[in-house]
């Protein structure tokens, strides 16, 4: 059966706006992240703390969490790759972070500079940091479906990195398609796959739509069980390392189909319960 109630995770402003070819002004940022809030979206990933040097697009990170008006009950996440990016984002005052792993060893080295085991060593730090500092971290597994280098990759790996992560402390892990390549299908193969060893109520799914598959494979996690997912208004996103990746899974199209399906995403966020309406 399918879920009574999705969450979905809207990355518009960090996955949307990283791969901007201008960069976005702080100021025009800081208006679409505000406007975000009023929509009753219950997380908005809103920046990363990565090198300027590697995303550029991201460097306002600081200034952003200043600057937006941060509405009551919504999560305000943004990603932190090791353990500087960290501490920068509690001092930034988020309210969670993300960590971001791969299934590919090529593309991890790619994206993030270090081999899949390194990259786990500075997780393992992040987390322990984390845990101390009391924020929750969500973990990301980058070509879950395809790999922009290598590929094909093994629903296996997936399981294992995903695995890795979870065992680290990772209250959820979101599997991403960042090429966009898969299809319902594969999508059934790997959440068979990967629930055996994380439960499936802990499992993300994050589809980018190159293919025009994001919406069908979305359905597809639906009914095996996912109840959280990961989307970006207008459909803006891609990673700067992933050529040829296009935009994320519409928030707008995610919910008109999940309305569609009687399912709920709006949770009423000012009368400081966790009440559903129905939306
Ligand atoms: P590195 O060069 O290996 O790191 O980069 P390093 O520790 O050797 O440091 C080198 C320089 O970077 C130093 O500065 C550090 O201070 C600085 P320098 O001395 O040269 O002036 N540095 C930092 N600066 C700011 N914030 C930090 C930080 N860490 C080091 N946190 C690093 C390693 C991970 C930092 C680099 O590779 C990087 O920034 N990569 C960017 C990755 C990225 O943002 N990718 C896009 C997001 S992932 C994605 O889109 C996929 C996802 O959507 C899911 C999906 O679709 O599959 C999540
Ligand atoms: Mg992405």
């Amino acid at each position: 059966g399918l879920p009574s109630f999705v969450k979905i995770i809207e990355v518009g402003p960090r996955d949307g706006l990283q791969n901007e070819k201008n960069i976005v002004p702080t100021s025009v940022k800081v208006e679409f992240i505000n406007k975000l809030s009023e929509t009753g979206l219950p997380v908005i990933e809103v920046t990363s703390f990565v090198s300027p040097k590697w995303v550029p697009q991201m460097a306002d990170h600081n200034e952003v969490l200043s600057a937006i008006h941060r509405k009551p009950g919504v999560v305000y996440t943004a990603l932190t790759p090791n353990l500087k990016g960290l501490e920068s984002a509690i001092a930034a005052n988020v309210s969670e972070v993300a960590i971001f792993g791969a299934a590919s060893e090529t593309f991890s080295r790619k994206n993030i500079n270090c081999s899949i085991e390194e990259s786990l060593a500075r997780f393992s730090d992040v987390l322990e940091r984390a845990k101390a500092a009391k924020i929750k971290v969500r973990g990301y597994v980058s070509c879950v479906l395809g790999c922009p280098y290598e590929g094909d990759i093994k629903p296996e790996k997936v399981a294992e990195v995903a695995q890795r992560m979870f065992e680290l402390g990772c209250y959820e892990i979101s599997l991403g398609d960042t090429v966009g390549v898969g299809t319902p299908g594969a999508m059934r193969v790997l959440l068979s796959t990967v629930s055996k060893v994380v439960p499936v109520a802990n499992l993300a799914v994050h589809c980018h739509d190159t293919y025009g598959q994001a919406l069908a494979n979305i359905l597809a996690a639906l009914q095996m069980g996912v109840s959280v997912v990961d989307s970006s208004v207008a459909g803006l996103g891609g990673c700067p390392y992933a050529k040829g990746a296009s935009g994320n899974m519409a928030t707008e199209d995610v919910v008109y189909m999940l309305n569609g399906l009687a399912i709920k995403t709006i949770m009423l966020l000012n009368l400081g319960c966790n009440s559903l309406k129905t939306s």
